[in-house]
């Protein structure tokens, strides 16, 4: 099944830039939102986005009037599903409008029309009932989707294998990364991560250990540099998981998945294996590999001045 045409329903922050990256996919998209304000607005965004885009080459300056016409606007959800393979839903985080609005999608698309919702964390699958629950997908953006290029994919657990396969090619399609979760879990992997950052955040701030300049210049000069290139798990393999062991037993927590590790020599950089594999590779080659890219990334953080606020 290829996507020809799409319907983007809630032309919001999110909706109206997953419209943009579908229509500069060649993609037909239709639009749709509650009144021609918003909907204005939105195209006037859209525009907006692409011609910074040009400004990178990200886009072609003289493709842009193209895309803006493969994008419909409209307040017809009904008239706007006709012949649509994929409706995108991007409505407000509220449970009762999302349950309305896929029981008036599910009614008006045909049964092969997959339904993706772009919550950022509601258990949509409990949510929402639909005839045909294997078309039913999350597929979760991160602003500003036409620059951010993951999109993790959640199945339910009535979600087809084929529309968990059809979800990755198309978001491979439109170039960017795809992740998927085989099960449902309160707001993801990203944003999971971000509100356990956030608790601890307030935390400081609330007992103003720290004023927010100081959390951001003290993020950015360090796990700023390294997360782009170890992300959060292959880090510990760095820090080494003896250590990470004896911190966490100094806290009175026992962490099987790191003790299981160190029981058996495997530490991480330094033995070569820990949560990766480095494939026999010495403690010495590997950072090596791992601190010319932290120099790279450095120069370029420097560069354009990453280290000043916005
Ligand atoms: N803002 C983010 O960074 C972000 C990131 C990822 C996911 N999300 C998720 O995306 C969804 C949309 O978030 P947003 O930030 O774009 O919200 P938003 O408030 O900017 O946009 C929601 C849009 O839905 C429209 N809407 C409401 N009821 C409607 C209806 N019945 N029919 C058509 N349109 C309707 C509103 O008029 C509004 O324009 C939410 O589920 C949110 O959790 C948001």
């Amino acid at each position: 099944m290829e996507i020809k045409k799409i319907l983007v329903v809630g032309a919001g922050t999110m909706g109206h830039s997953i419209a943009q990256v579908y229509a500069t996919a060649g993609i037909e998209v239709n639009l749709v939102d509650l009144n021609q304000d918003i909907l204005n607005r939105a195209m006037n965004l859209i525009k907006s986005n692409l011609n910074v885009l040009a400004e990178f080459e990200w886009v072609n300056k003289n493709e842009i009037s193209n895309i803006l016409n493969r994008i419909k606007p409209s307040n017809d959800l009904k008239e706007a599903t006709i012949g649509v393979d994929l409706v995108v839903e991007a409505v407000s985080e509220v449970p009762d409008l999302k349950e309305k609005v896929f029981s008036q999608l599910d009614e008006y698309c045909s049964e092969n029309c997959i339904l993706a919702s772009n919550t950022s964390s509601l258990d949509i699958f409990k949510i929402v009932k639909v005839k045909n629950p294997g078309r039913l997908v999350i597929q979760h953006w991160f602003a500003p989707p036409y620059i951010i290029p993951l999109v993790e994919i959640v199945a339910g657990r009535k979600t087809s294998k084929e529309t968990v396969e059809l979800s990755v090619k198309l978001i491979e399609r439109l170039g960017k990364k795809p992740v998927v979760l085989n099960k449902y879990i309160d707001s993801f992997i990203v944003n999971r991560i971000q509100n356990a950052i956030s608790g601890v955040v307030f935390e400081l701030l609330l007992r103003k250990i720290a004023t927010p300049e100081m959390i951001d210049a003290a993020v950015k000069h360090s796990l700023g540099i390294r997360l782009p290139i170890v992300g959060v798990v292959q880090t510990l393999d760095f820090t080494g998981l003896d250590l990470v062991n004896d911190i966490s037993k100094s806290k009175g927590i026992e962490v099987s998945l790191i003790k299981n590790r160190v029981d058996q020599g495997h530490l991480g950089a330094k033995t070569s294996k820990g949560f990766y594999d480095y494939g026999g590779m010495s403690e010495e080659e590997i950072l090596k590999k791992r601190d010319r890219q932290y120099l790279k990334i450095l120069s370029y953080l420097n560069k354009i001045n990453a280290f000043k606020p916005i």
